[in-house]
């Protein structure tokens, strides 16, 4: 960490000092939704990014939950909807997996990780072909907050999903625990505290009102507990969330459990205390790190990241922080308007670039989770309209 601290410590000049205007940061916005529907496979998946070799094909959980929220927030009830049916489709197409490994891990016996749920689907809802770093369960908590939220928002009826959160929630409540890769694909070994935010969230979600059958609920409600006391018993360093379960480091994956999940809300210590070091740990000028031992595609800054940062500044009463986060997110698209995964600016290990291009070409461009969490910025700014909760 110290010698990765030291890059932090001398930004370079950023091409990004642009100034937008209320209604170029509107249209940035509003022209994301309208990418996003245009890119909504018909099964209701979100392509993680239509034209990057490694993802083409492929919506996650993980981000396709984070762009439905972003729609769902901005208006697009019907898009959001789509891709909850399709999670729906897949959970129950593969109902009779779930009741086996969660009975069998119930009954004390071995489940495998290539027996869990993927990571990723293709998007009419196979499992794929391409090896994948399989297994991450932060998608199913994620999907269930994400799907309360919009129903919430929207006013609609859970009952349309029921099945698949029910299998959801089960799968959680016994695999929790259980160590996988992280948001980024990383350290199987172990439990990732950005991971059991959204589990949190999702099941703690989902006891909102009287939607689960009491049992559900109550082992719902009872796990939230367990995952938090866990977090803060053994997830923290210095005060603020760590990357996993005993570790020093920092993730910038973890300020989605500030907001929007609202696990640690920015008024707590913990998630102010978590804002600060990632501000003051990953963010340069606006441009969020994943972490500091990055070094895919040379470990640059990531749109979505910043625009996380933004989120959580928002929910923390900072305005002013939160739109210069947005600023410097829309000063990562091109002139199509097309925002990637990672711009190859202060970059951690440049060394890494080329090894990276050449597996897997060019950074993805566009990705839609950029995009969405944008708008989703946008939209908590009132940059854009905020659809009535
Ligand atoms: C990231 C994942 C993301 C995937 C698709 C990977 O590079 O590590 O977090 O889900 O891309 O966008």
């Amino acid at each position: 960490m110290p010698e990765a601290t030291s890059r932090l410590d001398q930004p370079e000049p950023t091409s990004r000092s642009k100034q937008y205007s209320a209604t170029e940061l509107a249209k940035l916005a509003q022209d994301g939704v309208t990418l996003i529907l245009r890119l909504q496979d018909p099964s209701g998946a979100y392509p993680a990014s239509p034209s990057f070799s490694a993802y083409r094909g492929y919506c996650w959980f993980r981000d396709g939950a984070f762009i439905a929220d972003g729609m769902s927030a901005a208006g697009a009830e019907d898009s959001a909807s789509r891709f909850f049916d399709w999670c729906y489709r897949i959970l129950i197409g593969r109902e009779r997996q779930v009741l086996d490994i969660v009975a069998r891990a119930q009954a004390g016996q071995q489940v495998g990780d290539n027996e869990m749920l993927p990571t990723r689907f293709t998007l009419s809802g196979e499992d794929g072909d391409d090896d994948w770093w399989d297994f991450q369960l932060d998608g199913y908590g994620t999907w269930l907050w994400a799907v309360v939220e919009h129903a919430q928002r929207h006013g609609l009826e859970l009952t349309r999903w029921k099945r698949a959160i029910e299998l959801s929630v089960d799968y959680l409540l016994t695999f929790w625990r259980r160590p996988c890769f992280d948001w980024w694909e990383e350290n199987s070994d172990q439990v990732h505290v950005s991971t059991l935010g959204c589990i949190a969230a999702g099941l703690e979600a989902v006891t909102r009102g009287e939607f689960l059958d009491a049992a559900r609920r109550g082992e719902a409600q009872a796990a939230v507990a367990a995952i938090r006391l866990e977090v803060v018993e053994r997830g923290m360093s210095e005060g603020h969330l760590a990357k996993w379960l005993g570790s020093a480091e920092l993730d910038a994956s973890l300020l989605a459990s500030i907001h929007p999940l609202g696990v640690f809300p920015a008024s707590s210590d913990i998630g102010a205390a978590t804002i600060e070091a990632i501000d003051q740990g990953l963010n340069v000028e606006g441009g969020v790190h994943r972490y500091l031992a990055d070094t895919f595609f040379g470990g640059g800054q990531w749109p979505l990241l910043s625009c996380m940062l933004g989120l959580a500044f928002a929910a923390a009463g900072d305005r002013d922080r939160a739109l210069s986060q947005l600023e410097w997110a829309a000063g990562t698209a091109d002139v199509d308007g097309s925002m990637p995964e990672q711009v190859a600016e202060h970059l951690l290990d440049a060394s890494m670039t080329a090894e990276w291009v050449q597996r897997w070409g060019p950074v993805a461009k566009p990705l839609l989770w950029s995009h969405a969490m944008y708008v989703r910025l946008a939209v908590e700014l009132d940059v854009i309209e905020r659809t009535a909760a």
